[in-house]
């Protein structure tokens, strides 16, 4: 069957639901929970996440107390990055189950009052799109390859890639195809792996075609799109060269003036996609992926005619450092409302090295190059768990909108030792293990510690093998223990909600030293001390608290206090 007849099998007009009214913008104040279905929850027993055991799972999220859920990619694609290279936007795949699961899912979570976001991949798309092997199938200057970046080569016989660009995963943007008379001929462009093609933007059916496919997904009710490599789609006229800086991480994140990075006409895209979701009732929302050098670049893509929110990478890519984290609050509450968007906040999601390992390295560690056991400047796990633990709370407590990645509430921490053969992630082949990419943030999640696979399935395959001290940092392990960290979460997400902290502001607050965060929303205070020494506990009552405080709120501790009543 194909995927336009499963489609119309199964794709029966399915508003979205409203678990807030009309009109809420219900993602200014969200607190969104990032799924990546292949290592969420495994209903099938393959060893590979699936959607139905997403479904099977809702009740946890709710419990947990977030607003929404942004799922990874699991349309149909030969999985070669772990989905993010599609061949069918608008169909699931056999993976992960069906577009009838799909749609359980979501009728699940909205009836728990849970949105949902999908991903949408539109820079590129699989070698094995159906556009992709018509391109390789059709001459040079032809149509077919016109929806993609074909380009001769230099050289006298066209042997050099058209550019020097480089690959995000390593080893050169371009691959040069053999020509359907059997000589070599032009090169295609992709950013990413061999296997994931760039799409030409400034061709109207490209443009054309995705309009097709957000309309299939807002058909059926999803709430929006997290827009993967939103910065990325428009190239620089005429591609010039580039010499990366290696220490920008993977994506780009810390350098201006890239050929293929952040330029301006990209933004027409956007304006054009948010004409289309204001056509569907329900606050529909699209999140920007988009790594660019400072918050004030990245609110270019949330202005009032663009996308709603997008990630805030500069908080993320954040040290734990109070004067660094006071100035970066401080400019993403100015850059991001200064045109009329919400700040978002994020510290983990599946491209970073997860926070609980991050924020206790000791060495530079550029985003996507991940931690193995030969990477300079090992973590001390303690150190790294109290300080995400005490991150998240001050986190948690800024107004805006919060992502959150699956499993950071249950304090997981980066799987620096998954031997070299179980590795997957492109970027571990392309750096022929120089990078080691980021399995091991994408390890399966531990729900029942006494359980095969710690519960993640009734097989115990896993795609990706989990630690053995997995077991006490299982989900059911940590439910109603006081102090865990899964506890802690609901804490601060029941709190953030009954005192309206998403919509609240910050007035920060002296007295408190110079390494302690220290501010107030609302009726909270809030002093997170990224310190080695204590810093002074406000007066009133303790709410919630990263770790145990005494009189003090110790070193890399944060902690929210109400008024005395
Ligand atoms: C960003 C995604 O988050 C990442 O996982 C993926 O590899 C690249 N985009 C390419 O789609």
């Amino acid at each position: 069957m194909t995927s336009a007849e499963t489609a119309e099998r199964t794709a029966a007009p399915f508003p979205s639901a409203e678990p807030t009214p009309a009109g809420s913008e219900w993602w200014r104040t969200a607190v969104i929970y990032q799924i990546y279905p292949r290592s969420f929850a495994d209903a099938s027993g393959d060893g590979i996440g699936d959607l139905p055991g997403i479904t099977a799972h809702l009740d946890d999220l709710q419990s947990l107390g977030i607003d929404a859920i942004w799922l990874s990619p699991f349309q149909r694609s030969p999985q070669k990055d772990a989905g993010y290279d599609v061949s069918d936007y608008c169909d699931v795949d056999p993976l992960f189950g069906t577009l009838g699961d799909f749609d359980d899912m979501l009728a699940a979570a909205h009836a728990r009052g849970i949105r949902v976001i999908v991903d949408l991949v539109p820079n590129h798309s699989s070698d094995q799109h159906e556009w992709f092997q018509q391109a390789l199938a059709s001459a040079p200057g032809s149509a077919e390859r016109a929806r993609y970046m074909f380009r001769d080569g230099k050289g006298e016989h066209g042997e050099l890639p058209p550019n020097n660009w480089e690959s995000v995963f390593g080893g050169p943007a371009w691959t040069r195809v053999v020509e359907a008379d059997g000589t070599s001929g032009q090169w295609y462009l992709h950013l990413f792996d061999s296997s994931q093609p760039d799409f030409d933007w400034s061709n109207e059916e490209v443009r054309e075609e995705f309009r097709r496919v957000l309309r299939f997904w807002l058909d059926r009710g999803v709430d929006g799109f997290r827009v993967d490599v939103a910065h990325g789609l428009v190239k620089a006229e005429g591609l010039p060269d580039y010499i990366p800086n290696p220490e920008a991480g993977s994506m780009g994140g810390e350098d201006e003036n890239v050929p293929y990075w952040g330029q301006d006409a990209v933004h027409e895209v956007y304006r054009d996609w948010r004409k289309i979701l204001e056509e569907y009732p329900g606050d529909r929302a699209l999140a920007a992926e988009a790594w660019l050098p400072t918050a004030e670049r990245t609110a270019e893509w949330v202005r009032p005619d663009e996308m709603h929110q997008a990630f805030n990478f500069p908080y993320l890519q954040t040290e734990w450092d109070a004067a660094d984290l006071r100035a970066v609050i401080d400019l993403s509450l100015r850059a991001f409302p200064g045109v009329g968007a919400p700040s978002t906040w994020v510290l983990s999601n599946h491209d970073v090295v997860r926070h609980a390992t991050r924020l206790a390295l000791t060495a530079e560690n550029p985003q996507g190059h991940g931690i193995g056991p030969d990477s300079p400047g090992q973590p001390i796990p303690e150190v790294g768990l109290a300080r995400a633990r005490a991150a998240t709370t001050l986190m948690l407590a800024l107004p805006g909108s919060a992502y959150l990645y699956q499993g950071e509430e249950l304090g997981l921490p980066e799987v620096i030792d998954i031997p070299g053969e179980a590795r997957q992630d492109p970027t571990w082949f392309r750096t022929n293990g120089e990078r080691y990419g980021r399995d091991g943030c994408r390890v399966p999640l531990p729900w029942n510690a006494d359980a095969p696979a710690y519960g993640f399935n009734d097989s115990g395959a896993s795609w990706l093998p989990q630690p053995a001290e997995w077991a006490r940092l299982a989900r059911d392990a940590q439910a109603g223990v006081p102090g865990s960290t899964l506890e802690l979460y609901r804490t601060l997400l029941a709190e953030r909600r009954a005192r309206g902290l998403g919509a609240g502001s910050l007035e920060w607050l002296d007295g408190y030293g110079v390494d302690a965060v220290a501010f107030r929303n609302g009726n909270v205070t809030v002093v997170a001390n990224t310190g080695s020494e204590p810093a002074a506990l406000p007066s009133g009552i303790v709410i919630a608290s990263s770790g145990p405080v005494t009189d003090v709120v110790p070193a890399d501790t944060a902690v929210w206090v109400v008024d005395q009543v």
